[in-house]
């Protein structure tokens, strides 16, 4: 495997990789890329879902999306998509997969199958970076902080998606979430320290209400997003991504309305969260 930045900041682009028979220590070193750069994009790749699925699960397992549709054949294999007639998209706004789960989600392997004719990249954040790029005052003043994470204003009967044309085929309306975990968290494989809050699902700072912790939120969530901070993955035919929800923020751009874009997501289990 040789691998290019796709910033200097986030992100690779790997060659020499076959998804479809990728295993020992080939593999590991594309966690470990993974983990490191957040997002690893792999291109004219043709896996089936059945060796999607078999990729996952060498990866070290599958979590099952609670909201968005799934395969019929597959169940493993979660279906993003935004059909020519709607408006709306899903993840088209700055955020981190399953953060709301107690034990979130380490990442995802998205495999492209429908593609606008232009339009539809994906914006990738490094939060070690963003970390990292903090000041010395608000490091300390985020140091022993915890904050509440949940997807029920999104998700749930009345949450958001219910009020827009995806709602509709999104599943999970009566599923509750919530979860606590630190602001800065260490990469459970790389110790890498990371900022570990998103403007989708983090509600307030423990022992402050929404209003107390909105102020020192939005400026984590705006300091995280300068641009030599992110990268940005435009997909074509056979293009995979892999990306870790630790140590990255994702954006899907919703920018090519009267065309389809369906995408095939297996979510891969992660390791509780520590600081
Ligand atoms: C997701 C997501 C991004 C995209 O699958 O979690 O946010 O580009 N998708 O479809
Ligand atoms: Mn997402």
């Amino acid at each position: 495997m040789e691998w290019t930045p796709m910033a200097d900041k986030v992100g690779a682009e790997a060659t020499g990789v076959d998804l479809a028979t990728i295993d020992g220590e080939e593999l590991e070193a594309l966690k470990a890329l993974v983990h490191d750069r957040g997002v690893v994009v792999l291109r004219d790749q043709t896996l089936t879902p059945e060796q999607h699925i078999v990729l996952a699960e060498r990866w070290g397992g599958i979590d099952i999306n609670n909201y968005f549709p799934l395969q019929d054949e597959y169940p493993q294999i979660a279906i993003v998509r935004k059909g020519a007639d709607q408006q709306t998209n899903i993840g088209g706004a700055w955020h981190t997969d399953h953060s709301y789960d107690q034990v979130p989600a380490m990442g995802s392997i998205l495999v492209a199958r429908t593609l606008p004719p232009s339009g539809g990249d994906t914006l990738f954040a490094h939060m070690g970076a963003a970390y990292d790029a903090l000041d010395e005052e608000t490091k300390a003043e985020i140091e022993d902080l915890k904050a509440f994470h949940t997807a029920d204003h999104v998700y749930k009967e009345g949450g958001i998606y219910a009020h827009t044309d995806q709602g509709k085929d999104l599943r999970g309306q009566d599923v509750e979430t919530g979860a606590v975990h630190p602001v800065v968290i260490r990469h459970p494989q790389t110790g890498r320290r990371l900022l570990y809050v998103n403007g989708s699902f983090t509600i307030n700072f423990v022992g402050q209400s929404r209003e107390e912790s909105l102020p020192l939120l939005q400026r984590l969530l705006a300091a995280a997003l300068t641009d030599d901070n992110q990268c940005r993955v435009e997909w074509k035919p056979g293009t995979v991504a892999i990306w870790d929800n630790r140590t990255t923020w994702h954006n899907a751009m919703n920018d090519y309305h009267g065309h389809a874009r369906e995408m095939h997501r297996i979510t891969l289990s992660g390791d509780a969260l520590a600081a």
